[in-house]
């Protein structure tokens, strides 16, 4: 392939946008509203998440939240974190970017490093090799970190109904958890967004409109 097909065949790829925060920042509220605003301008886009996002990632999914594994080693954890993506990757997220439409990712390894890294204190040089393994070059061209203190949004979550595996964590986990997405985001400016989660939604979806709009005004040939 010509340097200049290689060229050509970037700018067609989708953009691959993820999105990432602790418990109760809003994620789900702020996705649909991430997904309408991109479709309103008209950008072919698909919506999807981890752990999850296909009949064995779902599956997978279900086993890593599910109380009955309470006692499940934090490799395992990892490993199945990863097992998901990897098919997730295959399946849906790589054919999706070279037809050219955008990915919007309720979390991807981001919250990898957040909770396996930060929050369960596996150390983040394992993490990069499974994840150079799995993604190749591949990485999310932006990434929305929807970002409030702990104690918020746990009382947010805690009002949302039943808590899964993770959820049933205490506020330490969860402070770790968020210090490494900041450490994260402090580390690659250049991809990461942060949104203040703390405001009304209104306003948190004016910040992110604007966030929105930079994207697609990058994303024009
Ligand atoms: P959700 O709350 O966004 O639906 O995600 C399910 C849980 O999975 C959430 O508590 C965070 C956790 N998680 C990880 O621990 N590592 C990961 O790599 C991903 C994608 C999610």
């Amino acid at each position: 392939m010509s340097i200049q097909d290689k060229i050509d065949q970037r700018a067609q790829r989708g953009r691959f946008i993820t999105v990432e925060g602790t418990e109760g920042v809003g994620k789900s509220s702020n996705i649909d509203f991430i997904e309408s605003t991109l479709k309103q301008a008209g950008v072919d886009v698909i919506t999807t998440r981890e752990p999850g996002g296909t009949p064995l990632g779902e599956e997978v999914r279900e086993l890593l939240l599910a109380h009955r594994h309470s006692g499940m080693s934090v490799d395992a954890e990892l490993l199945l974190m990863f097992a998901a993506r990897a098919q997730h990757l295959e399946q849906v997220i790589q054919p999706a970017l070279a037809r050219g439409q955008w990915v919007l990712c309720d979390r991807f390894t981001d919250a990898t490093y957040a909770y396996q890294g930060g929050g369960r204190g596996i150390a983040f040089e394992r993490i990069a090799i499974l994840e150079q393994w799995v993604q190749g070059a591949l990485r999310p061209d932006y990434t929305v970190l929807l970002d409030l203190p702990v104690e918020i949004g746990l009382a947010r979550a805690s009002a949302q109904g039943d808590a899964d595996r993770f959820e049933k964590e205490q506020q330490a986990f969860f402070e770790k958890v968020r210090g490494a997405y900041l450490k994260q985001a402090k580390n690659a400016p250049e991809r990461y967004r942060i949104i203040d989660a703390s405001h009304p939604l209104d306003h948190v979806q004016q910040q992110i409109g604007r966030v929105l709009q930079a994207m697609i005004d990058e994303g024009q040939p």
